[in-house]
């Protein structure tokens, strides 16, 4: 018998309540299409090695697949099954915190304000460059752990709070012990270019940035013999009081050559042009957009660029303007929800708590929400290909949510919906 008819399996999820998924053949879900999603009732779920096996009406898996005494049975009555959460934007490392300028927020001053006096993100930059590797590793294997029980099983993971090369590169190392370490699929991103660091002026730091870090970080992470990192991107923060057009063109196109993908933060306080770059370098994403422009919607409409919307960031500093999610779907784009999870200006890493946050203040539909966290976020980070649906072929990265319907899950806004985490056909998570 062949592998392919091979109809052993190592885990089915029966019954199932609903099923949820984008269903999109190849590319990202733009527009309309962010709606459509495959939902079945009295479903189940196949699994083996991993991967999907096959996944839609019980009678019909049930008929080719059965399972045998080593299957492990997966009792989803009344649940509703989706995707595995991808979160395509996190700052996940970092040491201390910082609550006094959460405080100071909600007594009236500005995040820009605030990081312009000394706070924001060169106080984050001290408390990390004094942290060992172990200790950044522990902070983040803790924080990875609660955001497997709220449904994430991927996450995309910056640097950019050592912003000196031997610092920067703690962080990216901290990434990689961290995917061996626990069971979240982590994406790195290299970010020395998110603040300029107080002991350098800007220039000799975006030089710095372009002429040592990337080749540095180049040498040792693309082409490493084990082949440690897959993929890396490198992201910059174009906006007011950071890193303008310009320069994040000269970084994001030093990277390019060397083989790290572009990312842009583009037009979270004010709007510089950082989209068009980003449509232009044919960027993974372009991340906040607040501010874009409707010129820039229509011209992420047209491209593979994803617009990654942060809803978490302008709740959590408390903005009245949230980004444009109904005029980006409307005109087509492929719109992707992450957390933004850091120590300043979104300490939110509950993917749940987005969605819910996406519906209410972006007018995001749930259905548009789901696509949004799961197939779109992983073309956000390049895993499209394997990530983000449930069907044949697919990674088996699974929520079981303990929610009868869809709409349940932005309405339990603020609780964890989520009943079991699933990760490459493996329990992960319980709650
Ligand atoms: O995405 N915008 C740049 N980076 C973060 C803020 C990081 C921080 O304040 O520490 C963001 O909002
Ligand atoms: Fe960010």
């Amino acid at each position: 018998m062949s592998a392919s008819r091979d109809s052993s399996i190592d885990v089915l999820i029966h019954p199932v309540g609903e099923l949820a998924t984008p269903y999109v053949d190849s590319g990202s879900a733009h527009g309309k299409q962010m709606g459509e999603l495959r939902r079945v009732k009295d479903a189940a779920v196949a699994i083996r090695a991993g991967a999907i096996v096959a996944a839609g009406p019980a009678q019909s898996v049930l008929a080719e697949f059965r399972p045998t005494d080593n299957t492990v049975l997966v009792d989803a009555t009344g649940k509703l099954v989706t995707p595995g959460l991808v979160d395509p934007h996190t700052h996940l490392i970092f040491a201390g915190n910082r609550a006094n300028e959460f405080i100071m927020r909600c007594q009236g001053k500005k995040y820009l304000e605030i990081a312009a006096a000394g706070g924001g993100i060169v106080a984050s930059m001290k408390a990390t460059r004094s942290a060992s590797l172990p200790e950044l590793v522990r902070l983040g294997k803790s924080r990875l752990k609660n955001m497997l029980h709220t449904g994430t099983t991927t996450c995309e993971v910056k640097t950019g709070y050592g912003l000196d090369l031997e610092s920067e590169l703690r962080m990216l190392e901290a990434v990689v012990q961290l995917s061996a370490l626990q069971p979240v699929e982590l994406v790195p991103t290299f970010m020395p270019a998110h603040a300029v660091p107080p002991e350098c002026d800007r220039a000799t730091y975006v030089d710095q940035i372009i002429t040592t870090m990337l080749p540095q970080v180049a040498r040792q992470y693309l082409a490493d013999s084990e082949g440690r990192l897959r993929d890396l991107f490198n992201d910059v923060f174009c906006d007011q009081g950071y890193f303008t057009v310009d320069e994040t063109r000269r970084i994001l196109e030093a990277g390019a050559k060397l083989g790290l993908k572009p990312k842009v933060h583009a037009d979270e306080f004010a709007n510089l042009g950082a989209t068009s770059l980003a449509v232009e370098l044919k960027a993974a994403s372009a991340d906040h957009l607040l501010n874009v422009s409707d010129a820039e919607i229509a011209l992420l409409a047209q491209s593979d660029t994803v617009a990654v919307l942060l809803p978490g960031t302008s709740f959590f500093l408390n903005l009245s303007e949230h980004a444009p999610a109904r005029k980006l779907i409307d005109s087509g784009a492929a719109v992707a929800l992450g957390s933004d999870f850091n120590p300043g200006s979104c300490h939110i890493f509950s993917l749940p708590l987005i969605w819910g946050l996406s519906c209410m203040h972006l007018r995001m539909t749930p259905e548009e929400a789901l696509t949004a966290l799961t197939i779109n976020a992983a073309y956000a980070v390049g895993r499209g290909d394997r990530l983000g649906q449930i069907r044949p072929g697919f990674q088996a990265d699974i929520v079981i949510f303990a929610v009868g319907q869809l709409e349940e899950i932005p309405y339990n806004l603020g609780w964890n919906p989520v009943s079991m985490t699933l990760k490459r056909g493996e329990i992960v998570a319980e709650n």
